[in-house]
């Protein structure tokens, strides 16, 4: 069973919708969470995570270098998930875990990714840009931000009158289904990296209806 890392910052959505969906598969499960880091000691994550007793591990911007890396190696992780992780992951963790560690981003990537990108920023620009549609990228990490391969993408429409917090609303919807299968697809091997750089199993089509079953 792989043993799975959910790094976040803020209020854990996304790690929620993982939790639950674990919870649903009971013991067909592939992975289960050994581990919650999070940046932010007030992070909603790290309460979600306590209460459905998950280990924690708080790792500050001004901890020691190499402390994320050492909480990783100490919990045996296999797989990291970043969900909504606003801190940059340094390199030794993105080269150990290569093809290992996947990010949820709120746009069609490579649109309205990349520095600054994120949060309600990503989708004031997307409504600022006066695009039709939008929606949410799950991708590998690599040392470039918002950069790595594509494993899943869904779309969800950008309709008249939407504001950052509507649209948000509906991004977000759609990254509950993603994010799960997308980190429960990637413990199966269902979902891969391959060696020269080409995703093996990859889901680029998804709506807040299509199915979604692992
Ligand atoms: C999500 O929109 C995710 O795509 C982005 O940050 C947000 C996190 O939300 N990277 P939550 O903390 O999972 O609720």
């Amino acid at each position: 069973m792989a043993r799975i890392a959910v790094l976040a910052s803020g209020g854990g959505s996304n790690l929620q919708a993982l939790i639950d969906r674990i919870a649903a598969l009971g013991a067909g499960a592939p992975a289960e969470i050994a581990l919650v880091i999070s940046d932010r000691r007030a992070a909603g994550a790290l309460e979600r995570a306590t209460r459905a007793g998950i280990p924690t591990a708080y790792v500050p911007a001004s901890a020691p270098e190499g402390a994320l890396e050492a909480a990783l190696v100490d919990a045996q992780i296999d797989l990291i998930a970043l969900a909504g992780y606003l801190r940059y992951i340094p390199v030794p963790v993105v080269q150990r875990f290569h093809a290992r560690m996947v990010n949820i981003h709120p746009s069609l990537l490579p649109a309205f990714g990349g520095a600054g990108m994120h949060g309600m920023h990503v989708h004031r620009a997307v409504l600022a840009a006066g695009a039709t549609e939008s929606g949410a990228t799950v991708h590998f990490v690599d040392e470039v931000f918002d950069r790595g391969p594509i494993a899943a993408q869904g779309r969800v429409p950008v309709l008249a009158g939407d504001d950052a917090d509507t649209l948000a609303a509906r991004v977000l919807t759609l990254e509950h289904r993603l994010f799960p299968w997308a980190v429960l697809a990637l413990a199966r091997g269902a979902l891969a990296l391959t060696d020269d750089g080409r995703v093996q199993g990859a889901r680029l089509d998804l709506t807040l209806d299509s199915p979604l079953s692992d």
